[in-house]
């Protein structure tokens, strides 16, 4: 029989610089009551100067491993739109960091979907035998490409990552992932993006304005594409595995706004209270939102042991994707934050 993905263990890490709503009208016209009744969102955290993102990965890792009590894995599998550089990939760093050079490693881009995506990659190849136990991280600094002075933008993001091991296992078992819907639309590039700094730009022989190096979104309708691409791949996935949404015992969604979520479980026919996460305290940490999530569920006592997860989440890209996950029996870790 081929083996399949099971999660055997949870960590996240959020920088220590806590920004509040309050903080930030400080400096933009906006108000904390704006941006709550808005997204749900009363503070994030920013990495100071001299931090990586891969500082931020290896912190959430070195919690997801001591979780699942291994310290070696035959593969890091990193989902992130904020690389510590445009080359090389930032998985191998996490792995030289974390004392794991040799291993394989490489980045997932599918910006708020990557954690998902991840993920997918990560169950392969253990389905495929590359693989017994792999390290899937999602880690963002949004501080470094979001415009300071852009309000709608600024209030939403937040720093983080979150990590989960995944060990070689047998269908059905606690903690055993998938099955997964995955999807793009690259029409709607333009809808999240940064449009200099990569070949497009570069060989239009246009010089970039100022503002085309900071990441751009059109907050509206990425909104609405939320909704219908998340409830979409939701109810493809259930089909798949043969569930109904009432047989869900908990949706941990990306972090995106508190008003999508809502909405989406309202569209699904999930309970309010099933649907579970930590925007209002950490804002929207792109691909590391949904470990974070999980994390934070866990050391809550909201996940237990059997409850049927369904992971959902949407970005960049166009991107989307699902997930299903049966909650393993887990070790408690750390607090969140350091
Ligand atoms: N404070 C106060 N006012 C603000 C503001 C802020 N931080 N940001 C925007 N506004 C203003 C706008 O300027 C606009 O004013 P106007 O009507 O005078 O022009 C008004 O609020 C409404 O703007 P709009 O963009 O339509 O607001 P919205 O209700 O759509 O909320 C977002 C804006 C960004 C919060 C919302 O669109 C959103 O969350 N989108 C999805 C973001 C997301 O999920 N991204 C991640 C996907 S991976």
């Amino acid at each position: 029989m081929r083996p399949v993905a099971v999660l055997c263990g949870v960590g996240s890490y959020l920088p220590p610089t806590a920004v509040s709503n309050d903080d930030l009208s400080q400096r933009l016209d906006t108000t904390d009551e704006w941006i709550l009744t808005r997204t749900g969102i009363a503070n994030r955290f920013f990495a100071s100067r001299g931090t990586a993102t891969s500082d931020l990965a290896v912190s959430a890792a070195e919690r997801a491993l001591k979780c699942a009590e291994v310290d070696g894995v035959d593969a890091v599998v990193l989902a992130t739109t904020t690389p510590d550089r445009p080359c090389p990939a930032t998985a191998p760093v996490v792995a030289a960091k974390l004392g794991l050079s040799g291993v394989a490693a490489f980045d997932v881009g599918a910006v708020c979907t990557g954690f998902l995506y991840a993920l997918s990659a990560a169950a392969g190849l253990i389905a495929t035998e590359t693989a017994e136990r792999v390290l899937v991280i999602g880690a963002d600094t949004y501080s470094t490409i979001v415009d300071p002075s852009n309000r709608s933008d600024a209030v939403i993001f937040g720093d983080g990552a979150g990590a989960v091991v995944l060990r070689a296992g047998t269908p059905g078992e606690p903690g055993a992932v998938g099955p997964f819907d995955l999807g793009s639309d690259g029409d709607h590039r333009d809808l999240i993006t940064i449009r200099a700094g990569g070949s497009e730009q570069r060989l239009s022989g246009a010089e970039p304005r100022p503002e085309d190096h900071y990441f751009s979104m059109s907050g509206k309708k990425v909104f609405q594409q939320a909704i219908v691409q998340m409830a979409g791949s939701v109810r493809g996935l259930l089909r798949r595995a043969g569930l109904e949404i009432g047989q869900v015992d908990r949706m941990v969604g990306h972090q995106a706004n508190q008003r999508i979520l809502t909405r989406l479980a309202d569209v699904l026919g999930l309970p309010e209270d099933r649907n579970i996460g930590n925007i209002r305290e950490v804002g929207n940490t792109a691909g590391a939102s949904i470990p974070i999530a999980l994390d934070d569920g866990h050391r809550r006592g909201l996940l237990s042991t059997g409850d049927q997860v369904l992971l959902t989440a949407f970005g960049g890209g166009l991107t989307w994707g699902s997930a299903l996950l049966t909650w393993p029996d887990l070790h408690h870790t750390d607090r969140i934050r350091s």
